[in-house]
């Protein structure tokens, strides 16, 4: 494989993407909005790919929000139907390549079928090791915040934590994504400017990248340009230059 310019010592522990512009690619080549995410599927494989294949231990794909709920029906049915073929086709190669799968978002949305393959594809690749691959599904950053804060409200009414116990690491373990590191580096394809509801607590330094390329055109040697742009970046973590390790 051809890394151009990568430092392989230097890679992102934990890559973060919103793979956005499967509609607008679908319309640019005159095909069904399905059809576009049939594409991005394709790209999903890819970035999976490339990222155990470097040695990147964590890739987070923000593949349904809470919002996608409101698109039309049939949309709805066929990403569901695209995620569980997806899970049925690639648990063999899961197993095979030492991919652990996690999932966050309200799981009691999804479909039962969904929701079975699901847990069934989580379970059987527990103990993989290679990279920890978290699908977020039906994922509402603040819904993850507001879920956090029960969480810990809970506990202060039962006694069990104190109002001046509460820190970030506390905040941080009572998060959806309490057991995977803040992400280095997040991707936005399709040129918006956003972060759409995905990580919110989880960002504070994260380097972004966002390009103009639609998620079923981003592949292996678009990812690999995100991740040399990634190594180009001074990562000061509000220090100063000379600071810097
Ligand atoms: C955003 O494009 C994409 C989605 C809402 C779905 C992402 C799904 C996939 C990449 C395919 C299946 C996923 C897995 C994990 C197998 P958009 O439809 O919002 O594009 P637009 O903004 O151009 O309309």
């Amino acid at each position: 494989m051809n890394h151009k310019g990568l430092d392989k010592s230097r890679l992102p522990r934990h890559v973060a993407i919103i793979m956005d512009g499967n509609g607008r690619w679908a319309r640019l080549k005159g095909k069904s909005r399905i059809e576009g995410h049939r594409k991005g599927r394709a790209s999903v494989k890819a970035v999976v790919d490339v990222s155990r294949t470097l040695g990147i231990p964590y890739l987070s794909l923000y593949a349904f929000s809470s919002e996608n709920w409101q698109r039309p029906r049939e949309e709805v049915g066929a990403l569901m139907g695209l995620l569980e073929h997806y899970l049925c086709d690639e648990q063999k190669r899961m197993m095979k390549n030492g991919i652990r799968l996690l999932a966050i978002g309200d799981r009691d949305r999804l479909p039962i079928s969904v929701r079975r393959v699901l847990e069934q594809t989580i379970e059987m690749t527990r103990d993989n090791a290679t990279i920890t691959v978290t699908l977020a599904l039906s994922y509402s950053g603040r819904h993850d915040i507001v879920k956090m804060v029960q969480g810990i409200a809970r506990k202060v009414r039962e006694g069990s934590c104190q109002p001046d116990d509460i820190d970030e690491a506390l905040i941080s373990a009572h998060t959806e994504t309490s057991t995977i590191p803040d992400p280095d580096l997040l991707i936005r394809t399709s040129g918006e400017m956003r972060i759409s509801n995905f990580f919110l607590w989880q960002i504070p330094y994260t380097e972004l990248y966002m390009t103009p390329t639609l998620w079923p055109d981003f592949r292996r040697d678009q990812y690999i340009q995100a991740l040399v742009d990634f190594q180009k970046r001074r990562r000061r973590f509000g220090k100063t230059d000379d600071q810097e390790p």
